[in-house]
């Protein structure tokens, strides 16, 4: 069971049920996530409930021998609710009152909402529970999306308070902690303390804006707790997950995983920059738990991004295959029939309008029908690379950029895109992942550690003591807990580790580029750029900014990147925003040592080795609308052609290879 779909019952006659369930059958699709806005039509008035629709979806989609995913209906709060008590309705940014219409327009710390929202997931799971057909709930619909994690009513702006006092503890030390004789700003009350909207003369606190974004996650993350509280006591042992959009960045995703079973995604990728973003989320997804679903699966043409352009042959297959090869243990597509009404009306699905098959609709079947032939595909050989995530970094940056185009997961995915280029397989961790789990990986990654953490510090000094090797790449360490900036220079508690501290910082103009000299190119880096100040006799510089003579570049000669040895592993600074042309070079030069997978760099292929009984599989896939080579190394069975092949191989427009590594060949 690891393909299914989206289905809307209640936007369709009943009589078409049944139909409806035939064809997803016949598909191959084994899921059916239902329910997840439909609370007006469970409950059209306040405790009246209609459960008979319910019942019979559920009865004929089981019938057809599909499994129920049913979402509780909270994101979608109905019209009498908001009505009745205009206080669950959220305060934007902006400083307004929402109003109804749209969805996610609820407060979450509103008490009204949260006793409505405990009723109706309670009395659905008390319906439903033990129900045949039924395998699991989806907690919501993706949180924080429409930025909807972040209220700023004074509700919330109480329940800010307590989170402060809990955190600070005295009203002396929060003062402390933010600095707030800037511009004035010392509270001698809890309740002085605003909320970050935008209805503010300059700017707020960088200091307050940070911990606004850590309490409105925590505040998100207990309200799903308190639904899968619900959830567990009516049906014990059935998963529980959610579906978050990956660019929504307003959760911390690793604290969002221990409120539910498993966390899932909803995979658009015309909504993501390529094929190396949409892996990107993958990996994100598969480090937060030891499964992961894809909920919500683009399965044709969209309505939301600017140009919504068209899905061709082969697509839906190829991002099904890439989710499975990830690790998603199950995809589910969105939606089942392009919807007659409503908000969505452009946006594709299996079916069209008209309940004709669409294109997506014979993909899946064929792709059903194909996998089965796969070989198992589980298992994955550990990465070499860990990649470290985190939201409150992510958040620091957001606070501050300096520059415009500085973004923290545009930087993560910038050096996941090489490493994805080479073949190179990557996990992607918690920022605070235990030292035991650390050692596993020859090489660490830090991509923008702004908030300095001692403690975190000293871990990282016993994973590179006992030979790991650490890179740092920008921002590391500038700020405190509190994202206020450190007396010590950057990178703070980091500096002893690496052998340097930061000289200045270049922040560059989108005309303007930096040249570093490697030891091969003079490369030119855009955006950011830090000159590196070795501290210690050890620190080795290892690449320099250069400027060509005659042009201007007062920063020439100082250091770029740099290795500082300690114990039996290195930590590197790289003070330069990352291009491919760099990290190609960062790869194949001085951390080719640590990274002996990185197969020649392809910008459409993306590459996954394999070890099923014994045997090694190299599965390609291609991302892109033209047949293309790669050289292999040593000889292959060619799975699909059935023949052995060695050289250079062609991958199809949109297709995939399952090479065999033919016995006796160990090249
Ligand atoms: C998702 C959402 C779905 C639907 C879809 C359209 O963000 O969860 O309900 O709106 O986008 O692409
Ligand atoms: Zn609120």
């Amino acid at each position: 069971m690891k393909l299914g779909v989206a289905y809307y019952p209640e936007q369709w006659e009943p009589s078409r049920w049944a139909t409806d369930a035939r064809l997803m059958a016949e598909a191959g699709l084994g899921i059916v996530r239902i329910g997840e806005f439909a609370w007006s039509v469970v409950e059209p008035e306040p405790g009246r409930y209609c459960w008979d629709w319910l019942d019979e979806a559920i009865a004929t989609l089981h019938a057809a021998g599909l499994g129920v995913i049913v979402g509780t209906p909270t994101a979608a709060p109905p019209a009498w609710l908001a009505a009745d008590n205009p206080a669950v309705l959220p305060v934007r940014a902006d400083g307004h009152l929402a109003q109804f219409g749209g969805r996610r327009h609820y407060c979450p710390s509103s008490p009204v909402y949260r006793t409505a929202c405990a009723a109706i997931v309670g009395a659905e799971a008390q319906h439903l529970a033990g129900r045949p057909g039924l395998i699991g709930w989806q907690v919501d619909n993706e949180f924080g999306n429409h930025e909807s994690a972040r209220c700023f009513c004074d509700r919330c702006r109480a329940a800010f308070h307590s989170w402060l006092q809990a955190r600070y503890g005295t009203l002396d030390a929060l003062n402390a902690a933010w600095g707030t004789r800037f511009w004035s700003q010392h509270y001698t009350a809890w309740t002085q303390i605003p909320v970050p909207t935008g209805a503010v003369v300059a700017l707020h606190s960088p200091s307050l804006r940070l911990d606004y974004c850590r309490f409105a996650s925590d505040l998100t993350v207990d309200f799903c707790r308190a639904q899968t509280g619900i959830l567990r006591d009516y049906t014990p042992g059935l998963p529980i997950t959610t579906n978050i959009f990956p660019g929504d960045e307003q959760l911390d995703l690793h604290a969002l995983a221990g409120a539910v079973d498993f966390l899932s995604w909803d995979n658009y990728p015309h909504g993501f920059s390529g094929p190396a973003e949409v892996a990107f989320n993958h990996d994100l997804l598969r480090g937060t738990g030891p499964r992961y679903w894809v909920m919500e699966q683009q399965a044709g043409m969209i309505n939301w991004t600017a140009y919504n352009p068209p899905v061709p042959p082969g697509q839906v297959r190829l991002w099904t295959l890439q989710g499975l090869l990830h690790g998603a243990e199950a995809v589910v597509y969105f939606r089942w029939r392009a919807g007659l009404t409503g908000s969505e009306q452009y946006h594709s699905g299996l079916l069209k309008h008209s309940a004709a098959p669409d294109r997506g609709y014979g993909e899946v079947q064929a792709l059903a029908h194909e996998l089965p032939a796969w070989p198992d595909l589980g298992s994955r050989p550990p990465a070499p690379v860990a990649l470290l995530w985190s939201s409150d970094d992510l958040w620091a940056v957001e606070t501050d950029r300096h520059h415009a185009d500085f973004q923290y997961r545009a930087l993560a995915v910038a050096i996941y895109s090489s490493l994805w280029e080479h073949g190179i397989a990557v996990d992607i961790c918690p920022r605070h992942l235990p030292a035991a789990d650390l050692a596993a990986y020859p090489l660490v990654i830090a991509p923008a550690a702004v908030i300095d953490d001692p403690a975190w510090t000293q871990r990282l000094e016993g994973y590179v003591s006992h030979g790991g090797t650490l890179l740092l790449n920008l921002r590391a360490g500038v700020r405190a807990a509190a994202n206020t900036s450190q007396a010590s220079p950057p990178p703070g508690s980091l500096a002893a580790l690496c052998g340097v501290t930061v000289g200045e910082i270049l922040s560059l103009p989108p005309e303007r580029t930096v040249g570093v000299q490697t030891a091969g190119d003079l490369l030119r880096c855009p955006l950011w750029a830090e000159t590196l100040d070795p501290t210690d006799s050890a620190t080795a510089v290892l690449w320099r900014y250069a400027e060509p003579p005659g042009t201007p570049g007062y920063y020439s000669g100082q250091a770029a990147l740099t290795r500082r040895p300690h114990g039996s592993g290195a930590a590197y600074y790289l003070g330069t925003y990352p291009t491919p042309a760099l990290l190609a070079a960062l790869w194949t030069g001085p951390l080719a040592a640590v990274l002996p997978s990185a197969l020649p760099a392809h910008p459409h292929l993306e590459r996954f080795t394999r070890y099923v009984a014994g045997t090694t599989y190299h599965i390609i896939l291609n991302h892109s609308e033209y047949p293309q080579a790669t050289p292999l190394t040593g000889r292959w069975c060619d799975m699909i052609a059935g023949q052995a092949t060695e050289g250079t191989v062609i991958v199809p427009a949109l297709g995939s290879m399952v090479l065999r590594r033919e016995p006796g060949d160990h090249a």
